[in-house]
């Protein structure tokens, strides 16, 4: 069956998240955070103690297509214990791009990813969805912002969760994050060739989805 979805990819904090949410809300639509997925890989392959390189995949792979994880009213379940804050450090956001970059991981992740595509609707953020996960989606859209923009949101959001975190080191990190995330072998970070472009530097959350919404319409 055709059940639409709309892909919203993009670099790290370029606000993805936000937009896609909203704009789920506002079609009455299923929402899917990629990054969860591979945040949660991350924390578990920190806790059974191995690196994310490819002497480990295999095993990383394995855990990641058998995680015992559920979302419950925005809430991340790994194992009936709530690990939402633990996945959202800049080290979890670390770890789960070196996560990412192994091919076995991204295959396994895959068809969960896919589940998530059921009527009414999807609007699913992250890396790849346009490129990879969701290729024939009707509409797709690559948000991009300038990386000081995307450093202050970030830092805005950790601190207000009481995370503690500076400006400079924030946009260190996202910078190597974005770099490794681009230059991988396996679904690089990079527009579809069918995607719209939207920069949202000097927009609104509101702008944006107006935007995205108006698109959708015309891809009616
Ligand atoms: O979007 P978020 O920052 O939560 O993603 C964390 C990391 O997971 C990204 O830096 C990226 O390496 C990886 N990721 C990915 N493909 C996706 C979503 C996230 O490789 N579709």
């Amino acid at each position: 069956a055709d059940v639409p979805v709309i892909c919203i990819d993009g670099p790290t904090a370029s606000g993805k998240g936000t937009l896609a949410v909203a704009t789920a809300y506002q079609l009455g639509y299923h929402y899917l955070d990629s990054g969860s997925l591979y945040r949660v890989t991350g924390l578990a392959m920190r806790r059974a103690g191995l690196e994310a390189d490819a002497a480990h995949e295999a095993q990383i792979a394995e855990l990641a297509r058998q995680l015992p994880l559920r979302f419950i009213k925005g809430q991340v379940l790994l194992d009936d214990e709530d690990v939402s804050d633990a996945i959202r450090t800049e080290a979890a956001g670390m770890d789960a791009s070196r996560v990412s970059a192994l091919p076995a991981v991204r295959a396994a992740l895959l068809a969960l990813q896919k589940s998530f595509r059921r009527l009414p609707g999807l609007v699913a953020d992250g890396r790849d969805m346009g490129t990879v996960v969701f290729p024939d989606a009707r509409l797709k859209v690559y948000l991009t912002a300038n990386a000081s923009q995307r450093a202050e949101r970030r830092h805005k959001q950790l601190i207000s969760k009481g995370i503690p975190a500076t400006l400079d080191s924030l946009r260190a990190d996202l910078e190597a994050r974005d770099q490794r995330d681009s230059s991988r072998s396996v679904a690089p970070l990079k527009p579809a060739p069918d995607a719209r472009l939207l920069d949202n530097s000097s927009q609104s959350v509101e702008q944006s989805v107006e935007q995205v919404l108006a698109w959708w319409q015309e891809a009616q």
